[in-house]
């Protein structure tokens, strides 16, 4: 459907000073080269419109963040009264602003346990550096400085900066390209129950990766081990719901180790399964340091946050004159930013957001499964408005298409055609819609996407390919 925006916008010429000059996030440069970029310039509630003018159910929520959906005016004003009133402090030492006060106290009452603490960030991956370097501070204020090991799982992923890029270990991303730092991490099996041995319960394959851990803590020695860094549900890596009890598991090895449980909440907090927190509403689980960011200001403005604890804090807080907690950044509890947020927890609380995504989310599981019987959807998983299908040629083997055939994005492409985005990752098509997502955009996505898997079969089918 076109729109009014493309009256405003050049689109051949956005489309061209892009393609000449921005370096993207993840570019394949062959198909960059050839395709350019999909140029978005309006959104308003679930909604995107291209330069063409050309309109869009996001099902990809921006990028897992656009939890209140578009168009915000009131997040709009508060950016704009916050800019007028106070554009910028510093919150390094000693000074600070009302808007970082007030969104911490907020965020401490919101999360779980004695989780009262938080150290500001700008972006997600800027946050697990902080979560780590936060680990290794504690650590070492409590007469462990051995303790600098880092675990985290295959297939994860917390980030793109120099230490995140080392921490998470999603397929296809180290690039033989880049460098990452060495002995530091190590990393276990990824809690993916659709690709667990042929054969295995789901009880078995939990029992198999908690006992990989508690081997790999007597193999690196828990005086040597710094923290565990996981996602409650992992996002990227495969939108993988954890196997029953692996979480408190988990978390009771790392207590008993004394090794800092931070949980990566970057996409799943504030609301994505239905809860400001998933850590311990939907798993169970009180970690020790939470870090979030995306649905923490709706993606309006770049923002993150560290949770973690007052046994945390009272540690690395403990007199010595000597003791400088030697690390943040200039934009740390950005007053702008801060605003934002805090208007967005109360558009989230004011609307119940959290219910709504509970409520519709059920409706896309339930209505999702349908595409289970298709004949190249292998596995059809996920929880509430965190979803995902996943393609093979073999139902039975659970066999991928090979990667030339590009199966997501020939899919998402078909999706585009018919005004759904839907996000391409591997063999998956993700969906992490607005939270205001009704139940009619629920049946509008689904059949939409379950047109697009036909119409590429029948395509591959024809090609031979399939
Ligand atoms: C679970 C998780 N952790 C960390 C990050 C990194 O966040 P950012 O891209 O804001 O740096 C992401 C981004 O998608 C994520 O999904």
């Amino acid at each position: 459907m076109l729109h009014q925006a493309h009256n405003r916008f050049n689109a051949q010429e956005l489309w061209q000073q892009d393609h000449d000059h921005v370096l993207h996030p993840y570019t394949h440069f062959d198909s960059f080269r050839a395709n350019g970029s999909l140029v978005l310039v309006e959104g308003e509630g679930c909604y995107v419109t291209d330069a063409q003018g050309r309109r869009y159910f996001d099902g990809i929520g921006g990028m897992w963040c656009v939890n209140a959906g578009y168009g915000r005016k009131e997040i709009a004003e508060a950016m704009a009264e916050q800019a007028l009133q106070l554009c910028y402090t510093t919150t390094f030492v000693d000074v600070t602003n009302a808007p970082a006060a007030r969104l911490a106290a907020k965020l401490a009452g919101l999360a779980p346990g004695d989780l009262n603490h938080v150290a500001y960030a700008t972006s997600g991956s800027c946050a697990v550096d902080t979560a780590i370097r936060l680990a290794h501070y504690y650590q070492s204020r409590r007469g462990a400085p051995a303790r600098r090991y880092v675990i985290s799982r295959k297939n994860s992923y917390h980030g793109s900066t120099y230490l995140g890029m080392t921490v998470g270990l999603r397929d296809g991303d180290q690039s033989e390209h880049f460098k990452y730092i060495p002995d530091l991490v190590h990393h276990l099996s990824a809690p993916y129950p659709y690709r667990r041995p042929d054969g295995m319960s789901l009880e078995a394959f939990s029992d198999a990766l908690v006992e990989e851990f508690a081997q790999k803590i007597a193999a690196l020695g828990p005086e040597n081990i710094a923290c565990f860094i996981a996602e409650p549900a992992q996002a990227s890596g495969g939108v993988c719901m954890p196997p029953p009890n692996y979480l408190p598991r988990m978390r009771e090895l790392c207590t008993r180790h004394g090794i800092l449980f931070i949980a990566d909440e970057i996409v799943t907090a504030f609301g994505r399964l239905g809860h400001m927190f998933a850590s311990e509403d939907e798993f169970g689980i009180v970690p020790d340091i939470i870090v979030c960011a995306k649905g923490l200001t709706s993606g309006y403005i770049p923002l993150s946050a560290v949770i973690y604890s007052d046994a945390i804090h009272e540690i690395i807080s403990a007199p010595d004159p000597d003791a400088w907690f030697t690390h943040g950044y200039t934009y740390a509890g950005h007053p702008v930013a801060c605003a934002v947020a805090l208007k967005n927890i109360e558009i989230i609380e004011r609307e119940d957001l959290c219910g709504n995504a509970a409520r519709v989310g059920g409706y896309l599981e339930r209505r999702l499964a349908e595409l289970s019987d298709l004949a190249i959807v292998g596995d059809v998983r996920g929880r509430r408005l965190m979803m995902c299908v996943e393609y093979v040629r073999d139902k039975a083997t659970r066999a991928r298409f090979p990667d030339s055939v590009n199966i997501s994005k020939r899919i998402s492409r078909a999706c585009e055609a018919n005004g759904l985005l839907v996000r391409p990752i591997g063999h998956l098509d993700v969906l992490s819609p607005p939270l205001t997502m009704t139940m009619a955009d629920v049946d509008f996505v689904v059949d939409t996407l379950k047109a697009a898997i036909v119409a590429v079969t029948a395509e591959l089918q024809s090609e031979g390919a399939f």
